[in-house]
């Protein structure tokens, strides 16, 4: 019984420390019990500062020049941000402003050439909703993506890479 009563004060203390603190009856246990709670409390304080470390330090990598969105990700798999640098799609570089399939070196599918445009905000948003409207044809295997946050990040991204 003595077991279940300081598990519920543990319990209780886990809530409110003021809980268990005029128990009286079984002082021992319940000091033994106010130890183990004060020091579990510590590598929780320890690591929940940790966290807050690392959580203060993202948004300012965020906000620095050509930080990279989460939806890049997944471009990645087919296209290079470094220049000439060809995967399964062309490199990324300086792909904001210049018109489509003119990079040097890489074979563009037939419907994709027939693409007669340059790489302003209102076409990659287009391309990148979704690829095989725009150039039906294309070996640019990607769905698209539908959130047009995530869309806006990935474009801005691309605009840092020179
Ligand atoms: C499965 C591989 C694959 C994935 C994933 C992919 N791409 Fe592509 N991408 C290609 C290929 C291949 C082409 C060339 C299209 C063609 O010739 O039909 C291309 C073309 C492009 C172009 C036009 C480049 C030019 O030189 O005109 C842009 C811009 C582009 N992709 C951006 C992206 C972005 C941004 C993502 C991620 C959201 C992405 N792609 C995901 C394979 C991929």
């Amino acid at each position: 019984m003595r077991v279940i009563a300081s598990a519920i004060c543990v319990g209780a203390m886990a809530l409110s420390v003021a809980a268990c603190g005029g128990s009286g009856g079984d002082s021992a246990s319940s000091a033994s019990a106010s130890a183990s709670a004060s020091s579990a409390a510590v590598p929780a304080a320890a690591s929940s500062a940790d966290s807050a470390a690392t959580t203060s330090a993202a948004p300012a990598v965020a906000a620095g020049a050509g930080a990279e969105p989460a939806a890049f990700a997944q471009c990645k798999a087919c296209h290079s941000t470094e220049a000439g640098k060809t995967l399964v799609g062309p490199s990324l570089a300086g792909v904001f402003g210049r018109k489509a399939g003119s990079m040097a070196g890489f074979t563009y599918t037939a419907g994709f050439k027939k693409l007669d445009l340059s790489w302003d905000e209102a076409n990659l948003d287009k391309w990148l909703t979704n690829p095989a409207a725009m150039a039906p044809g294309t070996m640019m295997a990607f769905p698209g993506i539908a959130d047009a946050t995530q869309r806006k990040a990935v474009i801005d991204y691309l605009k840092t890479l020179k």
